[in-house]
């Protein structure tokens, strides 16, 4: 699960407290005073240098490696529906075309959706622009596939979270 706050880290907060806490018991007010002044600029520091949630937001949620969100799952079915696997294996490793595992770490989102709706010209991947059931789910198939191709996803066959 990625997480979508503002990358403050909370969880230091106590720890944080309880350091100038101690620092009183031992050290002079200044000492603290400054101490607290450098954790705080540390704090915030990797709160503004967190990547930000919006860039390289995951198409897809997966726990436990093969259970996942509803438009995830969508996309398994048409994957299934569409026979995919018939050409790209039924764990996407590669048959007569290659694997999916391999081409979308490299395959843009853009390219993906032209190659599947457009095809290859000249070769066995055809054109599923037809295929509205494909069409309609393109968004959803290019999520499970992703999360194939990234190692989130463990197992080909999914189901639904919760
Ligand atoms: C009849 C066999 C066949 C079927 C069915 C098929 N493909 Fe393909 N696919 C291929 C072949 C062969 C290639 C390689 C084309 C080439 O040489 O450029 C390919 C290429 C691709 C590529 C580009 C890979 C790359 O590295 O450039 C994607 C993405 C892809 N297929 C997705 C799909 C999806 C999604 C489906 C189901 C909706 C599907 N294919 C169904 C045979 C098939």
């Amino acid at each position: 699960m990625t997480n979508r706050g503002d990358g403050f880290r909370w969880e230091a907060v106590p720890v944080f407290l309880v350091s100038i806490y101690r620092c009183h018991m031992k050290h002079s007010k200044t000492l603290c005073s400054a101490l607290l002044f450098a954790s705080a600029v540390t704090a915030f520091g990797q709160a503004a240098s967190a990547p930000s949630s919006s860039a390289g937001e995951k198409p897809y949620t997966v726990v436990d490696g093969n259970k996942v969100d509803p438009n995830t799952l969508q996309g398994f079915k048409t994957w299934r529906a569409a026979a995919c696997d018939r050409c790209h294996g039924a764990n996407q490793e590669g048959l007569v075309g290659p694997s999916l595992i391999n081409s979308l770490k490299t395959l843009s989102k853009d390219e993906f959706v032209q190659t599947v709706s457009k095809g290859r010209p000249n070769t066995q991947m055809v054109a599923f622009s037809g295929n509205a059931e494909v069409m309609k789910n393109m968004d959803q198939l290019y999520a499970y596939l992703k999360g194939r191709s990234d190692g989130a996803i463990t197992k080909s066959r999914v189901e639904a979270m919760q």
